[in-house]
Parts: structure tokens; sequence; C-alpha cells
């Protein structure tokens, strides 16, 4: 029996089912009464970062009535476009500029009040006053001017072997909330001065340890004015104001940063970020159960990026590289850094698409491979010698061949398309090939870096 004809009857007395299934009773009808329960939709990376998720955040948020980030922080570089104007957030969630939907900084975000005050600055100077529509977590982890410190300290100490963190002391903010030593947003109205002294002289001990010269005073102030900026904006107990939401029948949207092969569990550790930037994030990171997760669409280029150190078994380093990062403008958001960039890896997509539980794939990007005459696509790797086609444990320690698989290039141009039917046959065929190989359908298509450049799959 299709959902539609499904009787609604009053919230907790019935059954409750997600808005998007089909659903079939034990009796293989429809008599038994089931109500719908409004879910959190997870929009994630699939790679390692910069997929383009603030640009389809942006696209999806008509369709939800709240956004919310749950884990990272300024570590993120969230770029959209419309209306010939282009934005980098960081810290705040794409879902701001569509109408006066609520925004939400969850719990499991670490925050830089100094980063935080440019970015919401700049943005009213736009036109984008969020003060009454930003909500802040209280749990939710602050960036002290020494975790920076200490992320540069520990860096320096890695030598060659460094991360190549974006340097905004993310490690260190939350190696400080799991040994519970954190400062929080919600510390702020209560004994503030003396917690931060506290933190601080904490930090000093540790970098005199380690012999690092710094001089915060300065940067200080700065973070401390964002402290004070910070007091404009309602601090919320995010837990209960989420599943409020949910309790209403309001629909969410949790925005990821990052991507899933910079999870701090499942990525190519230890070169990853130090959060969980998987779906079982976005329960963790805003307090809502698992039961309560709907759609969970998984992001990823037609290609593939990395951004820092680590393993990136299909990078290349030749032509094609080079116009991938050029066509592609591979350069970082936050940082400038120049993008490595590759060929698709399917085995690491395939192993990102079973952690998150992805139900709908968007794909980013296309419009850059519209050269090639050829496209090639990993299905495998070869570690000494043999073919495996899952994501290894020993990811970072042993050489790492790509397998690849040929498919023609669409050799056209689709920044100008509007529709699925404009799609050239080849650029069909590498979709279908995809869908076959990750088992889940690609529903979104993006041609360019614009709002409007971007397409729904029908099929
Ligand atoms: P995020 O961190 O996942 O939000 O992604 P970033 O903003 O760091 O990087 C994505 C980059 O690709 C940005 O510069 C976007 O403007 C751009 N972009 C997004 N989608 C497309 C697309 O379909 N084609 C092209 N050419 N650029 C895109
Ligand atoms: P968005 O949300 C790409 C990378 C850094 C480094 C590693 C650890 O824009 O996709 P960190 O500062 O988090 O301790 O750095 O993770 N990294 C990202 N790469 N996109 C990001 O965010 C990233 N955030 C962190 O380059 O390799
Ligand atoms: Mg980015």
């Amino acid at each position: 029996m299709e959902i539609e004809n499904v009787q609604l009857f009053k919230k907790n007395k019935y059954i409750c089912i997600s808005k998007q299934l089909n659903f079939f009773n034990s009796e293989g009808n429809g008599s038994v009464p089931f109500i719908m329960m409004a879910k959190a939709d997870v929009l994630l990376g699939l790679q390692w970062g910069d997929e383009g998720k603030g640009k389809v955040i942006d696209v999806l948020t008509p369709d939800y009535d709240a956004v919310t980030r749950f884990q990272g922080g300024p570590n993120a570089g969230h770029t959209l476009e419309f209306d010939g104007q282009k934005y980098v957030l960081r810290s705040i969630p794409s879902g701001i500029f569509q109408g006066d939907k609520v925004n939400i900084i969850g719990n499991g975000v670490v925050l830089d009040p100094a980063l935080f005050k440019a970015e919401a600055e700049a943005l009213a100077a736009s036109g984008h006053d969020l003060t009454k529509r930003l909500y802040i977590s209280k749990k939710a982890h602050l960036i002290m001017p020494t975790h920076r410190v200490l992320d540069a300290a520990n860096e320096a100490a890695k030598g060659d072997s460094k991360v190549g963190t974006t340097g905004k002391g993310i490690g260190p903010t939350y190696t400080d909330k799991v040994s519970r030593n954190g400062l929080r947003v919600g510390d702020i109205n209560n004994n503030f001065e003396e917690k931060y002294a506290k933190a601080k002289a904490r930090h000093d001990a540790m970098l005199k340890g380690m012999n690092f010269s710094y001089d915060v005073t300065e940067v200080e102030k700065e973070w401390f004015a964002g402290i004070e900026y910070l007091k404009k904006f309602t601090f919320i107990d995010s837990e209960h104001f989420v599943n409020g939401l949910l309790d209403d029948d309001k629909s969410i949207l949790c925005e990821g940063a990052q991507g899933t092969m910079l999870d701090v569990d499942f990525g190519s550790y230890p070169f990853v970020t130090s959060s969980n930037t998987i779906c079982a994030g976005a329960c963790s990171g805003l307090g809502i159960s698992p039961n309560k997760i709907g759609d969970v669409f998984g992001i990823f280029k037609a290609y593939c990026t990395r951004v820092g150190g680590g393993p990136f078994p299909t990078e290349l380093f030749d032509k094609v590289g080079e116009t991938l990062c050029e066509k592609g403008h591979e350069f970082g958001a936050v940082t400038g850094r120049r993008r490595r960039c590759g060929w698709i890896d399917l085995v690491a997509l395939k192993y990102a698409v079973m952690i998150n539980g992805v139900t709908k794939l968007i794909m980013m990007k296309s419009d850059v491979m519209d050269t090639f005459p050829t496209i090639k696509a990993c299905v495998a790797y070869k570690i000494d010698g043999e073919e495996i086609d899952y994501f290894p444990y020993e990811i970072c320690d042993k050489k790492i061949e790509p397998v690849y698989t040929e498919l023609d290039g669409w050799q056209t141009d689709m920044t100008k398309m509007s529709s699925e039917d404009e799609f050239p046959e080849e650029f069909n065929a590498y979709l279908d090939f995809l869908e076959d190989f990750l088992g889940v359908p690609i529903k979104i298509v993006s041609v360019g870096p614009d709002r409007q450049q971007t397409i729904i799959r029908y099929q």
C-alpha cells in the first residue's frame, strides 16, 4: 500500500514511520494506522572534503525548516554562488541565504569566536543579519587562541609526517573536549574569565614543555571581542531544540563538514580531522537518535581531490591532474592551498556509502571533465601484487596501486544544461556505471558552481 493511503493518527499512539517510505504492514495491507514522523536528513561528503556540500545545502534548503551544522569548525570552507555573488562559509550553516530558515550550530561543532565574528559581520554587511535566525548550542566547544598555537606546535613536532591541518586549532580543541578540559559556549555567562585563565595556563604549560615560543596577546583581544559579539546570539540547549522541531513535524537538513575519508575513526588515519564526519556524527553532534535520521545524501565529485597530507591512491601528477586542478579551480576555500587531484576512487566511495548508509547520491563538478576523451575510475586496489576490492586498514602503510576501468568521455559542454534529458550518452553511461558499482541512485548532478547549475534527476 502506498504511503498516501495511510491514515494519520495522534502521535505516540501508533507506530511512527518515515515520510520517505512506501509501507506495507505485516498482513500486506494498510489496515493498521501509522503516523508520519519528521526526520532529519543528512548531507555529507563522501571523499576528502570540498565536494560541494555548501552549494547543495543552499539548493535544498527551501525544502526544509531548519539547517544544522553538527561537527567540525572553521576548518570547513563551504562555497555558495548565486546572483553573481560568491560566499564562503566556515562555521555558519549554508542554509542562511534561503529566506528566514532556522540555522543551528550544534553541540558537535567547535567554534572560534573571532573567526565567527568576522564571518557573521561580513554577512551582515552584505545584508544578511543572522542574529534572529542563527542559534548556537551551549554545548559547542570554543577554540581558544592557544588551541591554534598547539595545532601549529603539534604539526611542527610531526616534521615530515605532519597532517597538513588547516591550522585552526581543530585537533587541540577536540582533544580538550574528550579529555574533559574544554570550554563551552555555555561557559560564557558563567565565571568565564576564570575558566579561560585556567585552560590557558594548561596550554601554556604544554607549549613550554614543547619548547614552542608564541605570543597571543593581540589575538586574544580579537578573541574576547568575538566572545562579546557571540552574546548577540541566542545560546540554546540544542538537543531539546532540535528534537522539539522534529516533534513539531518540522524538517531538518544536517550539513556535514569535511568528508568521510577525513573521519577520525574511518578515514585515512592519522591523516584525518578530529571529528566524526560520518552520518553517526549527526546523531552525536546534535543529540538526535539514529531512528530519526531520514535520507542520507552522499555527495562526491566526478573525480577526486584532497588537500593536506596523507594517502590518495588515484592522485595524478600528469597533465590530466593539472587540467582537473585548473578547470576545477581546485584551491582550498580556507587556506588557498592547491588541492591534489585524481580520478574517482570507487573503492573509497563504496566504503563511504557503506559507513554512512547513503540513500541518495549527488555528483558534483561533472563539467570539469567535459573535455576528456576517456575517463578512468578506480575499481580495485593492488597491494603487494594482490588485488583487493575493499578500503584496507593499511591505507597509510602500504603502497596502493589503483586498478582502473576506462570509460568514454562525453566531450560536451555541460555548464548550460538544465535537464537530464540533455545529458550526452557517454555521460549517462558514466552515471549508470557509478550507480551499478555503488548500488545507490544519483539524484542530483551539478554542472557548475552556481545555484542554477544543478540538475535534479527523476529517472
Ligand atoms: P564544500 O567544502 O564541500 O562546500 O566545497 P568547497 O566550497 O570547498 O569546494 C567546492 C568548489 O567547487 C567551490 O569552489 C564551488 O563553487 C565549486 N563547485 C561546486 N559545484 C560545482 C560544479 O558542479 N562545477 C564546478 N565547476 N564547480 C563547482
Ligand atoms: P570542508 O568542510 C578539505 C583537512 C586538512 C588536513 C586534515 C586535518 O570545506 O570540506 P584539521 O584542520 O581539520 O585538523 O585538518 O583535514 N581538512 C579539509 N580538507 N575540506 C575540509 O572541509 C577540510 N577540513 C579539514 O587539510 O588534511
Ligand atoms: Mg570546502
